[in-house]
């Protein structure tokens, strides 16, 4: 594969927020998804984080119901019923294992599953905005473990595109609710060239 095939990939991999709730994912897809996960980088290699997925349908709406959506879209509390997310991988912190950066692991490791994901026409969003403690009781997550973030999952309903920063990192809908994000120039962030 090469950059030009990758590249529209990437653009594509962005935080969606509505699905079709009618579209399931198999299982099996989400244990793939920890597979890519488990292969990233890694500080030091220490592998502090382990996984759980959540494609059962009950399981999917009680673990949905902890999770906070879109914080600047004011007047949106999450997904219509007919548009919620289909499946969840929740990002575990192992507390036995020493933690060095493992902030950045958690990124490398949630990216490769958002990409594997876009790659494969699914729609993924982070989550950070959790009720952790309800999470820790509803999956009877082990005391080793520490939620840290969540993904979502589904086919997605809503069309996501990219727009010029122009002062404001806020993204924001339209009257149709297609979704724009404000990505700041690569004038602007690449500072220099030597
Ligand atoms: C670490 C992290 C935490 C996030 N937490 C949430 C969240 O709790 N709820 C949410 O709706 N989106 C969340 N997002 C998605 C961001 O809002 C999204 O990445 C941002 O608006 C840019 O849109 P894009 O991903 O399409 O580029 C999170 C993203 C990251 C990287």
């Amino acid at each position: 594969m090469k950059m030009k095939d990758l590249k529209p990939v990437i653009e594509k991999n962005r935080s969606y927020r509505r699905f079709d709730f009618a579209r399931k994912i198999p299982a099996d897809f989400l244990v793939d998804l920890v597979d890519a996960a488990r292969m990233s980088q890694s500080a030091a290699n220490l592998q502090p984080l382990s996984y759980m997925t959540v494609a059962e349908e009950e399981m999917v709406a009680k673990v949905h119901k902890h999770m906070r959506w879109a914080g600047y879209l004011a007047d949106w509390s999450g997904p219509v019923d007919a548009e919620r997310p289909v499946a969840y991988i929740v990002v575990l912190g192992n507390t036995q294992v020493k933690q060095t950066y493992r902030d950045v692991d958690a990124g490398l490791a949630m990216q490769n599953m958002c990409i594997c994901a876009a790659a494969e026409g699914l729609g993924s969003c982070i989550i950070a905005n959790i009720d952790r403690a309800a999470l820790v009781e509803l999956l009877e997550i082990p005391e080793q473990f520490e939620v840290l973030y969540a993904l979502a999952f589904g086919y997605p309903v809503e069309k996501v595109r990219l727009v010029p920063f122009a002062g404001d990192v806020k993204y924001y809908r339209d009257s149709e609710q297609n979704h724009f994000v404000p990505k700041r120039l690569l004038k602007d962030v690449l500072i220099k060239q030597v």
